[in-house]
């Protein structure tokens, strides 16, 4: 392997001679100098680079350099308040790897073109920096869980009953077989409870649905979480310490990244908890007063959800959902039973839902019980009753929507670019 330095270090060090590999970002040339844009994985850098300072062979080299060729470089790193990020390096060496065919996308392109180039896009400014902060907010729910004393657990992919509505589910021919590829891995994480008590797992789910909407993907990452002895009212408030921890650490330690994407970082470090709660029956009377009627056990839906979170600047909760417009798996309130001990949380600025949650059925009579309100065939969750019959305690969990989490932090129009190759209801390639 070639050993190279990064442009990030590169400006540390004016003075130092340094060998830097990127791709042209911009160029320009005239007469015996062209200044070249650089970029690499840390940021860009303006090199300057002269045909009475350099050989022959980079002079020719620079000459034939065209936007996205990958290139090397020797040169000194110099401090100019003229290059555009404060620093140049006076070239003394300059090298194509490869000279780049004229690049298909320029200033201004359709929308539709750039997710047909996003092999290609992915590699602009912009996305580079989604890209970054995603991996961050990776890294910081591991971390929470990890501090939090939960084990990370890896369900499978390849089911044969959902947990949600099984019209929603891409099937799969599993030799001669009808699977479904997992919408949730929810049920799975109960089954972990009893060996390791508090469980989370971070994996694609898949949903079929048929709804083009700004918050919609066909394939998203799901952050699930179970833990026994986790009432209602635990499981809300490790979600509100999960979403205000990931916000703080993003906000403190990716600051130069959010200012780039021009992130309200203060806004995202001032998420703290607790947040907001609104029972589902003063959201139905706040939407009214906002001109949505709706009736009783009516779903609140996208639309809904923009109108509800619009003024608010910190996520907040929906709670006290009619049991009956709720999964089968949610239990309901012993004390009050037409409601489900369970709880959306919905992120501010009309951005809405990214969490589901609740409290399970843990009763093995009550579960059979529910699953035939359902219509739901007993024998296809044969394993997931078991649960019941042995060892069965309270336990609660939620599943988080990561695209929409990063959403609303980075306070994207679209959630197509909260991942990098994003798969909707017409979009597959790249
Ligand atoms: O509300 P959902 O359907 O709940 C469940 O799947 C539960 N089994 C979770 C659990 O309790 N373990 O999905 C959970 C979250 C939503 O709040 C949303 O953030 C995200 O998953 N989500 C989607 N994200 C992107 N595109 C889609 N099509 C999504 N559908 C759900
Ligand atoms: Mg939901």
């Amino acid at each position: 392997m070639l050993q190279f330095s990064h442009i990030e270090d590169a400006k540390k060090n004016p003075g130092a001679e340094v060998r830097l590999a990127g791709w042209v970002y911009r160029k320009r040339q005239s007469g015996g100098v062209a200044f070249v844009v650089m970029r690499d994985s840390t940021g860009i850098m303006q090199l300057a680079v002269k045909k009475d300072r350099v050989d022959a062979d980079s002079w020719k080299a620079v000459t034939d350099t065209t936007i996205e060729s990958s290139i090397v470089v020797d040169g000194v790193v110099k401090q100019d308040s003229r290059a555009p990020t404060g620093f140049e390096i006076d070239a003394r060496k300059f090298s194509n790897t490869h000279v780049a065919e004229p690049f298909p996308i320029t200033e201004y392109q359709s929308t539709e073109l750039l997710l047909d180039k996003r092999h290609l896009w992915i590699r602009s400014q912009r996305m580079t920096n989604i890209l970054k902060a995603r991996s961050a907010l990776f890294a910081y729910l591991r971390a929470f869980f990890a501090e939090s004393r939960f084990w990370e657990v890896t369900p499978p992919v390849i089911t044969i009953a959902g947990g949600e509505s099984g019209a929603d589910m891409f099937d799969i021919d599993f030799f001669g077989r009808k699977a479904y590829l997992t919408q949730s891995s929810q049920l799975y994480l109960e089954a972990m409870v009893p060996s390791l008590e508090k469980v989370y797992d971070l994996m694609p789910s898949f949903r079929a649905e048929k709804s083009r909407t700004v918050k919609h993907l066909a394939e998203y990452w799901h952050l699930e979480a179970e833990a026994a002895y986790y009432a209602n009212e635990d499981n809300m408030k490790l979600q509100e310490d999960m979403v205000a921890y990931v916000c703080r650490r993003m906000a403190t330690e990716q600051a130069a990244l959010l200012d780039e994407l021009g992130v309200d970082r203060k806004a995202l470090g001032n998420v703290t908890t607790p947040f907001k709660r609104l029972t589902y029956a003063d959201a139905l009377k706040k939407l009214d007063e906002r001109g949505v009627h709706k009736e009783w056990l009516d779903d609140i839906g996208a639309d809904d959800e923009k109108v509800l979170t619009e003024t608010e600047d910190k996520p907040v909760f929906i709670h006290k959902w009619p049991l009956k417009i709720k999964a089968f798996y949610m239990r309901a309130d012993p004390s009050d039973p037409e409601f489900a001990l369970c709880a959306d949380l919905q992120a501010p600025h009309g951005h809405g839902e990214i969490i589901g949650g609740s409290e399970r059925v843990y009763d093995y009579k009550e579960l059979i019980e529910r699953l035939k309100t359902y219509g739901l065939n007993e024998k296809d969750y044969y394993w997931y009753v078991d649960l019941r019959r042995y060892g069965s305690v309270p336990h609660s969990g939620f599943g988080l929507g990561v695209e929409r989490l990063l959403k609303w932090m980075l306070n994207l129009d679209h959630i197509r670019d909260a991942i990098p190759f994003p798969r909707m209801i017409n979009r597959v390639e790249p």
